[in-house]
C-alpha cells in the first residue's frame, strides 16, 4: 500500500468482480478519508451492494484490493469485522424478538458490555423501545435498530447499503440525522443510495456508479458545478414559459430583450441538482435500471 494511503480509512484499488461472465463491478479505485461520509450513488444494478459485500469481507474481489484500516479485506478479514459496521440492503432483524433480545444476541457475538446496548439505542434515539417486539415497529424505527446494531462494536467505519430506501420522507430525514451525528463522532461512514437528495445532503465525495464503473467522483458541489446547469426561469406577462441556462450569450440577450419590452412577470432561479449530473453522464435518469 502507498504512503500516501495511511490517512485513508478506505482503499480501494483496480476492484472488480465477475458473477461468472457478468462483470458487475468493474476496476473501481477510490479511497475514503477518516471521519467523512462518501457515497456511492447509481441506478439499481450499477453495482453498489456488490461493492459493499467485497469491502464488508462477505466475499472477494475477482481481482483488485480492498485496505480497510491499512488491511487486507481478503487476508485480515476477521480482523476487520471486529473494526466494520454493516447495514445491509434488506431488513434482517427477528422480528419476534424483542429490541434488547435483537441486540443482546449480537452483542454477545461481540463481546461486548450490556451497558452497550442502551448506548447505542441512545444513538438512534430508540432507548424507549427495548422491550417492543421488532415486529410492531415502523419500518422507520426498524431501520434505526438495524444502525444501533451496526455500532455494538464501536466501529470505525460503518457501512450503509441503501439506508434511507423504502422509507417515508420524515423517517428518512430522521436516519439522515442519525448519519450526520455518527460522522460528528468521527466514524468514517461508506452509504450506497439511489437517491441524489440523500448524495448531495450526506457525502463529503460522492462517486457516481454506472454499470458498475466510476463515472464521476468528486464533492457533490463540485460535481454540479462541473457536470450540471443552474438555470434561470422565466414567466412572460402573457404566461410563456422560458428557462435560460445562466452564463450563456443568447440568454442574456433573450432576457434583455425580455425586460426591455417590459415581459417579465416573474424571474427564479434554478439551481444544478445531482441528478443533472447522472443524466449529463449517462444520459439516463437515476430511476432508470442501469
Ligand atoms: N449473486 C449474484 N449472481 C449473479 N448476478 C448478480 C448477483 N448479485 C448481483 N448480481 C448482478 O450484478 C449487478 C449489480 O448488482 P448489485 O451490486 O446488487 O447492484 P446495486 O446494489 O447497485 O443495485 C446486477 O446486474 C445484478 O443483477
Ligand atoms: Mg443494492
Amino acid at each position: 500500500m502507498a504512503d500516501d494511503t495511511m490517512d485513508k480509512a478506505i482503499v480501494t484499488e483496480n476492484l472488480s468482480k465477475k458473477y461468472s461472465d457478468f462483470e458487475a463491478v468493474k476496476s473501481i479505485s477510490f479511497s475514503i478519508k477518516e471521519g467523512t461520509i462518501f457515497g456511492l450513488l447509481g441506478p439499481n444494478g450499477a453495482g453498489k451492494s456488490t461493492t459493499i459485500k467485497i469491502l464488508t469481507c462477505q466475499f472477494p474481489p475477482t481481482s483488485g484490493t480492498v485496505y480497510i484500516g491499512g488491511l487486507n479485506t481478503v487476508v485480515d478479514a476477521l480482523e476487520i469485522k471486529k473494526k466494520i459496521g454493516v447495514v445491509f440492503e434488506s431488513q434482517n432483524l427477528y422480528e419476534e424478538l424483542s429490541v434488547y433480545e435483537n441486540l443482546n444476541f449480537f452483542r454477545r457475538l461481540y463481546n461486548s458490555p450490556k451497558e452497550r446496548i442502551s448506548e447505542v439505542l441512545k444513538a438512534v434515539g430508540m432507548e424507549k423501545y427495548q422491550k417492543n417486539k421488532v415486529k410492531t415497529l415502523s419500518k422507520g424505527m426498524k431501520q434505526k435498530i438495524m444502525i444501533s446494531r451496526a455500532l455494538l462494536n464501536d466501529p470505525e467505519v460503518l457501512f450503509l447499503d441503501e439506508p434511507g430506501s423504502g422509507l417515508d420522507p420524515h423517517s428518512a430525514r430522521e436516519i439522515r440525522q442519525i448519519i450526520l451525528g455518527l460522522k460528528e463522532q468521527g466514524k468514517t461512514i461508506l452509504i450506497t443510495t439511489h437517491n441524489m437528495e440523500e448524495a448531495d445532503f450526506l457525502c463529503d465525495c460522492l462517486a457516481i456508479i454506472h454499470k458498475g464503473s466510476i463515472i464521476a467522483m468528486d464533492t457533490p458541489a463540485n460535481l454540479k458545478k462541473k457536470y450540471g446547469e443552474d438555470v434561470l426561469i422565466i414567466k412572460t406577462v402573457i404566461g410563456d414559459i422560458y428557462e435560460l441556462s445562466l452564463n450563456t450569450n443568447a440568454s442574456s440577450d433573450i432576457f434583455k430583450k425580455l425586460s426591455e419590452n417590459n415581459q417579465i412577470s416573474l424571474v427564479h432561479s434554478k439551481e444544478a441538482t445531482i441528478e443533472d449530473v447522472f443524466i449529463k453522464l449517462t444520459g439516463k435518469k437515476l430511476t432508470d435500471e442501469s
